[in-house]
């Protein structure tokens, strides 16, 4: 479990970084061309739960949401799996080819097997990507992901990590976020933005 001054400490990361997606949105929104903009989201070839490697050079064309997370995570993991789950389902067929990819910071422990099993419980569209240790520091740093190991009390470790999933658009740009319990109306009609989007 986390203690409420990491709570407050990881909510007040999350807001910061929600805070450059709200000012890039309204760079989008009013094309203003002299004002920075920061990059989130950057190439990736990590290897799946689906087996094989997903390249995200190959995903042209089609939106994507990604998320970092780890499977022995206690709550935040499994409860954004399941939102995004229930949106998938209400989306249907209108969310047939988006897929969502649920990159773990904890590569020690999720092999792409492990990934699999885990995310049977979840809607098929989440696939799992497995980052090497190697790999892991230049995923999260492109996508501006915070991540920490923090040793548990049995002896074990857990992972502490931003909890926003990203929205990309179909040029592989940062689109948005969703918000950890955010309104499941609001999640709907960001990803039905998103996928509305030349
Ligand atoms: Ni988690």
């Amino acid at each position: 479990m986390l203690k409420p001054l990491r709570i407050v400490l990881w909510a007040a990361v999350a807001l910061a970084v929600a805070g450059v997606a709200a000012y890039v949105y309204l760079d989008r929104q009013n094309s203003v061309a002299t004002a920075p903009t920061v990059a989130i989201g950057g190439p990736f070839k990590l290897a799946a739960s689906t087996g094989g490697i997903v390249d995200s050079a190959q995903l042209k064309g089609q939106p994507f949401a990604v998320f970092f997370g780890f499977t022995h995570c206690p709550d935040v993991c499994p409860t954004t799996l399941y939102e995004m789950s229930s949106a998938l389902g209400k989306l249907g067929d209108e969310a047939k080819d988006l897929k969502v990819f649920f990159i773990t910071v904890d590569p020690e422990r999720d092999t792409t097997e492990f990934l699999k099993s885990y995310l049977t419980s979840f809607d098929p569209r989440i696939v799992g990507l497995r980052p090497t240790p190697d790999e892991l520091p230049q995923v999260a740093k492109s996508y501006r992901v915070f991540y920490e190991k923090v040793a548990s009390e049995d002896g074990d470790y857990t992972m502490n990590h931003t909890a926003l999933v990203y929205l990309m658009d179909r040029e592989g740009k940062f689109f948005g976020t969703l918000d950890y319990e955010e309104k499941p109306e609001v999640r709907l009609a960001k990803l039905r933005r998103l996928l509305k989007e030349e």
